[in-house]
């Protein structure tokens, strides 16, 4: 696998990292769900978000085809907090729409910005938020601006943030945000 040519790949190698047979993960946009079976076959128990129904169930027949299970939450990820008690050591944002599904309805900025808020107050410490941001339209330009405007003000003795930016490739290549908790 060559990692800086995939950037999902590149964004759960990171992950990996930071988990544990016995970690709590979060997929907070599991669209087609295939960041909720990577977490699910890695975790002890794993929360799925999304909004659309449709994703939900992609992701339920592709977790039951594996034979793995996650928990899976129809409703916002700014809702996070309804949901989850527990301190997850990693929480994966996969922003944008779900693949081949409607491109309008799509994470939007402020949603997205809460929710990460949000999640950087449940992650435990020394885990990991990772956040895979779309540009490539305007809403996703948007919204990775918000991104980044937001975790460079992040108080640098509690978080620290890693931006990988794919400085050669096309004007609207997908980005990776890591943030981990220190304290
Ligand atoms: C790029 S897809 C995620 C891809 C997915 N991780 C996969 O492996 O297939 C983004 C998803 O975010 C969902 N989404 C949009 N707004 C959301 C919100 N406020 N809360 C949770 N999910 C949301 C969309 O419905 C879409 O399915």
């Amino acid at each position: 696998m060559n990692l800086l040519r995939d950037t999902t790949a590149l964004a759960l190698a990171m992950c990996e990292k930071y988990l544990k047979e016995t970690s709590v993960a979060v997929d907070a946009t599991c669209g087609r769900g295939n960041d909720t079976l990577w977490l699910a076959e890695r975790c002890r128990k794993v929360y799925a978000f999304d909004i659309q129904k449709e994703a939900i169930d992609s992701t339920r027949t592709l977790l039951e085809d594996a034979g793995v299970a996650a928990e899976l939450i129809c409703d916002s990820h700014n809702k996070i907090c309804d949901y989850i008690s527990e301190n997850p050591d990693v929480i994966v944002f996969n922003l944008g729409y779900l693949p081949g599904g409607d491109k309008a309805v799509t994470t939007n900025g402020e949603e997205t910005l809460e929710a990460l808020t949000l999640s950087l107050e449940l992650l435990s410490v020394d885990g990991l938020l990772c956040v895979t941001m779309y540009p490539g339209h305007p809403q996703g330009a948007r919204e990775q601006e918000m991104i980044l405007a937001w975790a460079g003000e992040l108080d640098k003795g509690k978080f620290h943030c890693v931006f990988a930016n794919m400085l050669n490739q096309p004007v609207g290549a997908p980005q990776i945000l890591w943030i981990t908790k220190k304290k």
